[in-house]
């Protein structure tokens, strides 16, 4: 199988975190989003143990109960980086998490990935194989909107209530949430790749 180079890597390198562009008024069918969890579902699990669930949230007041608890934590935790100096890249991104933060209810659809089971040991290999085997899926969900003009973000702000986002929804014991993701269609698709360290200042090659 040959690739298109050029676009698969304009989809990796400008497939970014979209708050601002989010087409509010524009629904997303319920279609779509199967279509891309159905894509996300390729991507490797530990033991190929295949734990991930999703929730989605269209329902206004479901979307809106979900805003409060992202908002609750995320208030605080936004204003405590405007207490310090900000270099542009960040400023901007502060504030384009407040302009989300404000419109999160408005958006058509809320995702709320989910692993099974829980791991509060610390270790590496606990914590990796737990989470290793849900965040690559999120990330091919997110290419997979992208790749069909719609846009998203990873947060984990609401995580600090997480334990009242399973009371509300009826997320069963045991199961560990690990974001929740905005997704619209995007206002407009030339999206740009982001500024980077190079890749050879962040690769040690055979001893650090
Ligand atoms: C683990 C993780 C947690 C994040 N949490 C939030 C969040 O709660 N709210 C938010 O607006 N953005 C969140 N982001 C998005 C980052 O701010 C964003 O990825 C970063 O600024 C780089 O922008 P880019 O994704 O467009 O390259 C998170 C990203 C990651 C990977």
């Amino acid at each position: 199988m040959e690739f298109d180079l050029a676009q698969t890597d304009a989809l990796l390198t400008t497939t970014r975190s979209v708050r601002k562009r989010l087409d509010l008024d524009r629904p997303v069918p319920r279609e779509v989003i199967l279509d891309c969890i159905r894509i996300a579902a390729q991507a490797p699990t530990g033991g190929n143990a295949q734990g991930w669930r999703w929730l989605v949230l269209d329902d206004p007041e479901a979307k809106a109960t979900a805003a409060d608890l992202y908002r609750r934590s995320g208030r605080e935790y936004l204003a405590s980086y405007r207490s310090r100096p900000l270099d542009d890249q960040t400023g901007k991104v502060i504030d384009s998490a407040d302009y989300l933060l404000e419109i999160l209810d408005r958006v058509p659809a809320l995702v709320i990935p989910c692993i099974k089971g829980r791991v509060d040991d610390p270790a590496p290999f606990w914590q990796a194989s737990h989470l290793g085997s849900i965040i690559p899926a999120v990330w091919s969900f997110q290419l997979a909107l992208r790749s069909r003009g719609l846009g998203s973000c990873f947060t984990t702000l609401h995580l600090a209530h997480e334990a009242e986002a399973a009371e509300a929804f009826g997320i069963p014991a045991g199961m560990t949430q690990v974001a929740l993701l905005p997704v619209a269609y995007t206002k407009g698709t030339d999206f740009k790749p982001a500024e980077r360290r190079p890749a050879d200042h962040i690769t040690h090659w055979n001893h650090w």
